[in-house]
């Protein structure tokens, strides 16, 4: 797929078919994320890929708005080290994470890990140092029906020239 393409038809995905993904196509979506722009080229991220079932419902359990990924084959966490751009880094990552699932013909669900009060918890269930901060929890897998379409601000309200 083109790249505006993928960009124009990424929406979140939270319900998955029952299928693994191949390991292949993980692997090629980290080796994305771990392009993404960094300040300084810090590249503070780690990406923590849990397929586990068990592991994955008590990951599901901890988070607010994220019990879905109990049902997706895939969760990756991603983590920073805690650098002054520790979370604009991070973001930048799961993007392309978001992207490359897409461009793979599979669906993504971004969920918030930075600023939750749960954090902490899978930090612990995943073994993670205490220097490092959850930035994003992703739930990936094959799309078990199309995404809704939500409305987006039109071109004309966020687009200004010269001045605000
Ligand atoms: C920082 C951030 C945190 C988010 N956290 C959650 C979440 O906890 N649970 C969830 O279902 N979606 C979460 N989302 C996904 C948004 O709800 C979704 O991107 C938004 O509604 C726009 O829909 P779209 O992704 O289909 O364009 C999050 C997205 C971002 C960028």
């Amino acid at each position: 797929m083109e790249t505006l393409e993928v960009l124009r038809k990424r929406r979140s995905v939270r319900r998955f078919k029952d299928i693994p993904v191949e390991r292949e196509k993980i692997e090629e979506i980290i080796d994305c994320a771990r392009l993404a722009p960094s300040a300084n080229n810090s590249q503070p991220w780690e990406f923590i890929v849990v397929t586990d079932p068990d592991k994955r419902r008590e990951i599901a359990n901890a988070t607010d708005y994220g019990k879905f990924i109990a049902q997706s084959p895939v969760c990756v966490a991603v983590f920073c080290r805690d650098t002054h751009f520790y979370l604009e880094d991070g973001c930048a990552a799961t993007e392309n994470i978001l992207l490359a699932a897409r461009d793979l013909g599979l669906g993504s669900c971004w969920v918030a890990g930075d600023k939750k009060h749960y954090s902490p918890q899978i930090a612990e269930i995943l073994n993670v140092p205490d220097d490092y901060r959850l930035v994003s929890l992703i739930a990936l897998g094959y799309p078990a029906a199309e995404p809704v379409m939500l409305a987006k601000r039109s071109l004309e309200e966020v687009l200004h020239w010269e001045k605000f």
